[in-house]
C-alpha cells in the first residue's frame, strides 16, 4: 500500500501536461479538500492533470458541501454557469456531500451533468470517467445531433451516475495529489457516529470508520520522506478515533509523534463529548503537537445542547477549556456556534455570548441554523424570525471579534516559530505562515530573501496583533 499512498507533489511530476486537464472546485470543509487531493491523485493515473483554469479543462468537478440550506440550488447554479462556459467536448462531474445526499437520480433532473459520484464510492471516479468518455465517443461516432459543439438542442448527454447507499467495508487506499508542499492533510477517520439533530454529515459521510494506526503511520512516514514538515490529522470527531477498532486517539498521537522529519502536528475537529483529560495532557507533553484546539461548542445553553443531542453540558465544556488553559496557558482555542437553533430564546442565545467571553475563543465560526433534510430538527417548530436571527449573528460576530482581538495581544513581543508557506496573498512583500498555535502570521521580509525562508521554520518576533492575524519580523 505504501507505494499507492505515496503522494504526488508538483515537484515529483515530471511528465509534460499535454494530456487531459481536470479542474476541481472544492466547497465545504477539510474532508472535501482531502477528497479533492485524492480525486486528483486517482485521475492522474488515467492521465488527467490538474489545472486551475476552467476554460481549458476536459473534465470539471464540483466537489459539493451540504452543511447549509440551498446546497442543491448552489450546485445547480454552478452547473448552469459551467455548462454555458465549458470547452466543447468536455465533461462536468459532481462529487461530495450533495451528490451522496441526493443519489443518482440527480442526473435525471440535471441534464447537463455528465458524471455523478458519491462520497462512499469516490474511489470509483476513474472508472466512471472512462465510462463517460466512452459513452460520449460512441454518441459522437453515431453522429448524435449537436454533439460536436456540445450544445445542440437535440443533444441528450449520455450520463454516468453511481452513488453507493452502503458504505464499502474497507476504505480503499488511493493515490493522493498534494496541493500543499510543506503541510499535508491526513484522514484518520471517515464519517461520524453521532446524530446531532441539526446535522447532515452522518447522512453524507456514513458511520465512523477509523483507519488503522499502521496505515496512518506509514502514510505519515512517506510524507516525511518527501519533505513534508507538518501534518494535520482530519476527522469529524478526531477524539473518537479508534473507538471502533479497539484503540484510542492518544495511542495514535504517541505513535505519530515518533515519526522522524515531521516537526509539527495538528488535528481537527475535536468533540467535547469524547475529549479527555488524558488527551489534553498528551498534547501538553509532546512537543511536536501544536497547542491548538478546535472544539465546537455549538451553544452555551444546556437545554439547547440537549436538544442538539450534543452529549455534554456547558459545565463540562468549561472544565475541558480550563484544563487546557491550566496546562498550556497560551493555547489557542477556536470553536463553532449555531445561532437560532429551533426555539432558541433570547436568554439561551445570551448564554452562547457568555460562553464566548468565558472560554475566550481566539476565533469562532458562526452560522444561523439551517434546516437540513433527513435531520430531526428540520421538523421542529422554529418561531424565531429571520430578522431576529440576523440581528443575533451580527451581535455575536462583534463579540467574537472583540474577544479575539483581546486574546491576540498575548502574542505581542513574543518570539514564535513560523512554518513559512509562501508570499502573503494580500501583500507579496511579506511572507505568510502559521505559528505553532495555528495563528496566521505575516512577516515583513525583503522579497529577495523569500526563497531562503519558504518551507522553513523561522523564528520571528510579533510586532502587531489583531483578531485575524499577526505581523512579525524575523529575528
Ligand atoms: N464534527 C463537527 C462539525 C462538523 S460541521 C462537530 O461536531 O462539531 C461544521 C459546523 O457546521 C458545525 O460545527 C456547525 O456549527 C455547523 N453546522 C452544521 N450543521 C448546521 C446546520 N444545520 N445549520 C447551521 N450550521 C450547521
Ligand atoms: Fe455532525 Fe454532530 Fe457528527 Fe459533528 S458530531 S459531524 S455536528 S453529527
Ligand atoms: Fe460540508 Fe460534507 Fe464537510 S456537508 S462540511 S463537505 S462533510
Amino acid at each position: 500500500m505504501q507505494s499507492l499512498q505515496q503522494s504526488k507533489t508538483k515537484e515529483n511530476i515530471a511528465k509534460p501536461r499535454t494530456k487531459k486537464k481536470v479542474f476541481i472546485e472544492t466547497l465545504g470543509c477539510q474532508m472535501n479538500l482531502a477528497d479533492t487531493e485524492r480525486m486528483l491523485g486517482m485521475l492522474e493515473d488515467i492521465e488527467y492533470y490538474p489545472t486551475d483554469k476552467f476554460a481549458e479543462a476536459d473534465l470539471s468537478i464540483l466537489n459539493t458541501c451540504s452543511i447549509r440550506e440551498h446546497a442543491v440550488d448552489k450546485m445547480r447554479s454552478y452547473i448552469g454557469k459551467w455548462d454555458k462556459l465549458r470547452k466543447p467536448g468536455s465533461l462536468i462531474a459532481v462529487s461530495g456531500c450533495v451528490a451522496q445526499q441526493e443519489g443518482s437520480d440527480l442526473v435525471k433532473e440535471i441534464k447537463t451533468l455528465d458524471i455523478l459520484v458519491g462520497t462512499h464510492n469516490i474511489h470509483r471516479l476513474p472508472d466512471l470517467v472512462i465510462e463517460a468518455e466512452n459513452k460520449y465517443r460512441e454518441a459522437l461516432d453515431n453522429g448524435v445531433e449537436g454533439i460536436e459543439d456540445n450544445r445542440g438542442i437535440n443533444f441528450s448527454r449520455p450520463q454516468t451516475a453511481e452513488v453507493w447507499e452502503e458504505l464499502p467495508e474497507l476504505i480503499p487506499e488511493t493515490p493522493i495529489f498534494r496541493k500543499t508542499k510543506y503541510f499535508a492533510w491526513v484522514n484518520i477517520i471517515y464519517g461520524c457516529n453521532y446524530k446531532c439533530t441539526y446535522c447532515i454529515v452522518p447522512k453524507t459521510r456514513g458511520e465512523q470508520r477509523s483507519r488503522s494506526i499502521e496505515e496512518i503511520k506509514s502514510e505519515i512516514e512517506g510524507l516525511a520522506k518527501e519533505g513534508f514538515k507538518e501534518i494535520i490529522l482530519l476527522g469529524q470527531n478526531v477524539d473518537g478515533y479508534g473507538l471502533d477498532i479497539k484503540t484510542n486517539f492518544t495511542t495514535l498521537l504517541r505513535e505519530i509523534h515518533k515519526v522522524e522529519g515531521i516537526e509539527r502536528i495538528k488535528f481537527l475537529t475535536s468533540h467535547p463529548c469524547d475529549m479527555t483529560f488524558e488527551l489534553i495532557e498528551t498534547v501538553a507533553e509532546l512537543p511536536k503537537f501544536s497547542k491548538y484546539f478546535h472544539l465546537p461548542i455549538q451553544s452555551g445553553n444546556n437545554e439547547v445542547l440537549k436538544r442538539m443531542a450534543r452529549r455534554y453540558t456547558y459545565e463540562r465544556y468549561m472544565e475541558l477549556i480550563n484544563y487546557i488553559r491550566k496546562l498550556m496557558p497560551s493555547a489557542t482555542v477556536t470553536s463553532d456556534i449555531i445561532i437560532g437553533f429551533p426555539g432558541e430564546t433570547h436568554e439561551q442565545f445570551m448564554d452562547s455570548i457568555k460562553a464566548i467571553q468565558e472560554a475566550r475563543f481566539d476565533a469562532c465560526n458562526t452560522a444561523v441554523y439551517s434546516k437540513r433534510p433527513f435531520t430531526p430538527a428540520a421538523t421542529w417548530d422554529d418561531p424565531i424570525s429571520a430578522e431576529e436571527k440576523n440581528e443575533r449573528i451580527r451581535f455575536m460576530n462583534a463579540i467574537i471579534a472583540e474577544t479575539a482581538e483581546k486574546q491576540a495581544q498575548r502574542y505581542l513581543g513574543t518570539i514564535q516559530k513560523v512554518l513559512v508557506e509562501g508570499p502573503s496573498q494580500r501583500n507579496p512583500m511579506r511572507l505568510a505562515g502559521r505559528i505553532d498555535d495555528n495563528k496566521t502570521t505575516n512577516i515583513d521580509c525583503d522579497p529577495e530573501l523569500h526563497d531562503k525562508y519558504i518551507g522553513q521554520f523561522v523564528d520571528v518576533r510579533i510586532t502587531k496583533a489583531n483578531a485575524w492575524a499577526l505581523r512579525a519580523e524575523i529575528v
